[in-house]
């Protein structure tokens, strides 16, 4: 897909869409590779309409009448970026007449990337691993407060893509491998994010589950997320249902496809998932360059081009008005489309309206600051233009990091009690391996020359690529240790080792040592750099810079050995773990600019800040890198590489626990320095229960047209003859992402009509021309789980589509986040909780569920957490809800949540495989 000039100019000078031609033009969707016919993603049309619906009212109708002042350039101004050369990395054009000066759109998930005086919060990662709600919800206010500050309007995070497999390149960046945690703390993060009034982006909608042949401008291979309907929603939809329901005023589609279509130009996830299912009410945009196409995109419900150009290093780079940019599949693309009569303006409104209400919907139209920084320099001036303000907006929010980065800490060993540690029991410490230590060519450097953190050096506090940020500074732990140590008694020796290769300084100075800690790392980043023969994604789980030979050489002779893993995610432990001189292990994560104070507070009991660790596992620690059940797809010749999540709900521990196979640390684990005990189990169901199924639509609001009229310049696969053709369809009431259902479905067949009018015409001008339309009588049989087509549905058809997908239908518009009882609480879950040492500390209690057999579930999901500060010898009374939605499954056939009817199991504890309680429910 690596576009010459010659092709490009080709491509747009003719205006065709060549590019993935089937779909939504057509009617029919991207076939598969033989082998892969059911993985086919449907589509559905039209694009609906923002509403207005729950608390967008006021916005969407204020977005309305300032849409309509607009002329078609100064719309095609706000849906198309500027390219990359201005102050942020993406920025939409601007409407002078009416003093609109355009919105900036800025990275990353752990702060303002490329700017100075901002703060380098802890990654995605470590906020999933406290576990603690409100402390992830101050870390999105306090990220948000800082965009706000430097005047970005459009923060491009949370990302909540779900590592699926364990050496994801991003898995970093979000939340841990499980729907249900990721879907708290991305929900969480997008209320922070937007109590302090910049808009949040959800990404990458969907299946960006790792680097290799992710997509983009650049790659010549892309690969297909193949998934099912029901992995889809109650795996990694997740997550993206509940930012929705949170409100998220921004979605960014991914660059992979998805069931063969490319995710920008899917239909079924824009228009079906997101804007009727799910009715979101934002703006959805593309991810940088991720566009293949201009039309298809724009009729899938497409409504942002980021950054504006075709690609990088495709053609000019800087177009600075978007109205005329050519080198764009919009930009003036955008008014050919309408002139033409392949697009409608209505389709253009939409996509301006939604926008806008997002901007009124967070309050930017009044007194929001503008931009004062810019992603290009930190100097002050650019080409002797004032570019930097240099404003300072940390406020206090190291406090917050600090806090973060040791909740975060997990403490998977300790063996009698070897920490925390004293300073008054220290003689000799010996401190190893350059993780602990600074990268001496300073935070932010790599010495390749490499930007975004593209290297290793020194110690490892966030990954690499686009979801990073500068380092205002960086405590590395051997500084901090240091420091606390000379705080409270200077006499102590202290030797600091940080070349990984010296093992013999390493074997002496540990032979010395009373204690020694040895820090090890294992990076990961963003696929367009490589890192040590890593592209993104990891190799391989181990450690870097020889970190088991220094833990070896360490702990042959140190009988108090302290491991510290600063990682992106699960590394393999066994050469080493079961060392009997390895007495603790503590998973750091990657815990942002604070790191060495982090660990200190986690590490000792005599500072200031002690804190007794709570950090759980969001993702299972397996023995070996066989046991996970799904990895990264390195090596392909195929163009478009099939990667079917065909492990469909079993992602992770509910691998494990379906299997059997035991891990090294299984999800949710992380010790305490004291103990608590579990007691009195108590479920109860909420009254008023209504049937067992979510009611599909709570609210429909009609949108502008229930039928489309496509018009599209002729391409070759389209009949020189203009054709019409009735088709009648049988049809599950509404069609599933994929004809695929998940092999464990546990619906009951069950027997639902609906009546669905689809009209699809297109006519093709130059000297093609072919029209189709379809009326549709869907009737949903128990038996019928793919679509039969009667008829010449695929008369315009290129000639390697297939007919055996589900066809085009499109549903009413659900509440913001879908039908509203799925979000209503149906049981409570309490208990109590002692804390039975004699120290303070937080517990991470966990709620699983065991579903009835007959549902085909995991043997468990989690359904509900949370972190509670208890005294020594005090208890806590701990009630969680459970919601519609969290004993449901999604039903394929009624394309529905259903609670299944039977038993419940409740299972209580303090990680997926340490049940402390447990009770039944049943509904
Ligand atoms: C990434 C996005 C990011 C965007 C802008 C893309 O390469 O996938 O996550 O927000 O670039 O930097």
């Amino acid at each position: 897909m690596r576009h010459t000039p010659a092709l490009l100019a080709l491509l747009l000078g003719s205006s065709l869409p060549q590019l993935a031609l089937a779909d939504v033009v057509t009617g029919i969707p991207d076939s598969a590779p033989a082998g892969f016919e059911e993985w086919i993603s449907p589509i559905v049309l039209p694009s609906p309409n923002t509403t207005g619906q729950g608390n967008w009212a006021s916005s969407v109708a204020r977005a309305r009448a300032f849409v309509a002042k607009l002329t078609l350039a100064e719309k095609i101004n706000v849906t198309t970026g500027v390219d990359v050369l201005d102050r942020c990395v993406g920025n939409t054009g601007t409407i002078p007449r009416l003093g609109w000066k355009g919105l900036c759109l800025q990275d990353s998930p752990i702060g303002v990337r490329f700017a100075d005086f901002v703060s380098a919060f802890p990654a995605g990662v470590n906020a999933a691993s406290t576990w603690d709600r409100d402390l992830i919800e101050k870390r999105g206010y306090a990220m948000g407060s800082e965009h706000k500050g430097k005047g970005v309007n459009i923060v491009l995070g949370p990302g909540t893509n779900l590592g699926r497999v364990a050496a994801g390149g991003r898995n970093w960046e979000a939340f841990g491998a499980d729907p249900f945690l990721a879907g708290v703390a991305t929900a969480a993060s997008i209320e922070g994010y937007q109590s302090a009034g910049v808009i949040a982006t959800v990404k990458h909608l969907i299946g960006n589950e790792q680097e290799h042949f992710r997509g983009g401008s650049e790659a010549g291979q892309v690969e297909s997320s193949n998934i099912d309907d029901r992995t889809l929603h109650e795996v990694y939809a997740w997550p993206f249902a509940e930012a929705v329901k949170a409100g998220v005023a921004a979605v960014m589609c991914s660059y992979n496809f998805i069931n063969q279509t490319q995710a920008c130009q899917n239909s079924k996830i824009i228009n079906g998932l997101l804007k009727e299912e799910l009715g979101f009410q934002g703006f959805i945009m593309s991810d940088w360059a991720a566009m293949i196409n201009g039309l298809q995109p724009a009729i899938a419900g497409l409504d942002m081009n980021m950054p504006g150009f075709v690609g990088y290093g495709i053609g000019d780079q800087n177009q600075p008005d978007p109205s005329t940019a050519t080198n764009s599949w919009w930009g003036a693309q955008l008014s050919n489309m309408v002139n033409n009569g392949s697009l409608s303006e209505t389709r253009i409104d939409d996509m301006v309206t939604r926008i806008f209400a997002s901007w009124y919907q967070l309050g930017q139209d009044k007194d929001y600051p503008d931009v004062s920084f810019s992603q290009l320099t930190q100097e002050t001036y650019l080409n002797g233009v004032l570019v930097n303000e240099h404003v300072n907006v940390q406020a206090d929010h190291y406090k917050l990091i600090r806090e973060i980065g040791a909740a975060s800490a997990i403490l998977l060993k300790n063996t009698n009690n070897a920490l925390p540690l004293k300073v008054k029991n220290l003689k000799r410490i010996g401190i190893f391996g350059s993780d602990a230590g600074a990268n001496a060519d300073g935070p932010n450097v790599c010495a390749t020359g490499q930007g975004d953190h593209g290297c290793s050096q020194g110690t490892l506090a966030q990954g690499w690529g686009s979801g990073t940020a500068s380092f205002p500074y960086l405590i590395d732990p051997l500084s901090a240790i240091g420091a606390h140590i000379r705080s409270i008694n200077p006499t102590v020796v202290v030797d600091g080792i940080t070349d990984d290769f010296n093992l013999n300084a390493i074997s002496a100075a540990a032979s010395l040592a009373d204690t020694c800690l040895v820090f090890v790392n294992s990076d990961s980043g963003e696929g367009y750099i490589t890192v040590d023969g890593n592209a993104g994604d990891r190799t391989n789980l181990t450690l870097w810079h020889n970190g088991e030979n220094v833990i070896q050489a360490t702990a042959s002779h140190c009988p108090n050995t302290i491991v510290v893993a600063h990682i992106v995610g699960p590394v393999l432990v066994e050469s080493w773990i079961d060392h009997p001189n390895i007495t603790a292990f503590i998973n750091a994560g990657l815990p942002g600019q604070e790191s060495g104070n982090s660990i200190v507070d986690v590490l000792f009991e005599d500072g200031d800040q002690a804190t007794n660790p709570s950090g759980r596992l969001p993702y299972t620690m397996a023995k070996a890198r066989g046991d996970y059940n799904a990895d990264v797809l390195y090596k392909s010749t195929d163009k478009v590489p099939q990667i079917t999540y065909s492990e469909a709900l079993e992602i992770d521990y509910r691998h494990f626990d379906a299997n059997n196979v035991e891990p090294r640390y299984e999800f949710g684990f992380g010790l305490s320095y004291t103990t608590f005990a579990y007691s009195g189990l108590k479920t109860s169901k909420s009254g008023g229960l209504f049937g067992r199924a979510a009611e599909h639509q709570t609210t429909t609001t009609a949108q502008s047209s229930s039928s489309t009229t496509l018009r599209v310049p002729a391409s070759p696969g389209l009949s020189s003859t203009t054709t019409s053709s009735s088709t009648t369809l049988s049809v599950p009431a509404s069609p599933s992402l994929s004809s695929k259902s998940a092999s464990t479905s546990a619906s009951a067949p069950t027997s639902t009509s609906v009546s669905v009018s689809v009209s699809v015409s297109v006519s093709a001008s130059a000297s093609a021309s072919a029209s189709a339309s379809a009326s549709a009588s869907a009737s949903a049989a128990a038996s019928s789980a793919s679509a039969s087509i009667s008829g010449s549905a695929s008369a315009s058809a290129p000639s390697s589509s297939t007919v055996s997908a589900p066809p085009a239908l499109s549903s009413p518009i659900n509440p913001i986040g879908g039908p509203t009882s799925l979000y209503e609480t149906v049981a409570t879950v309490s208990f109590t909780i002692k804390n039975t040492g004699h120290l303070a500390g937080h517990e991470v209690p966990q709620l699983y569920l065991g579903f009835p057999a007959s549902a085909g579930e995991p043997p468990k999901v989690l359904r509900g957490f949370a972190r509670e500060l208890i005294g020594a010898g005090s208890s806590t009374h701990v009630s969680l809800e459970l919601r519609r939605k969290d004993v449901s499954v999604w039903d394929v056939v009624k394309q529905e949540w259903v609670i299944p009817e039977g038993k419940f199991e409740v299972m209580v504890g303090s990680s997926s495989r340490d049940i402390k309680l447990r009770g039944s429910l049943e509904f």
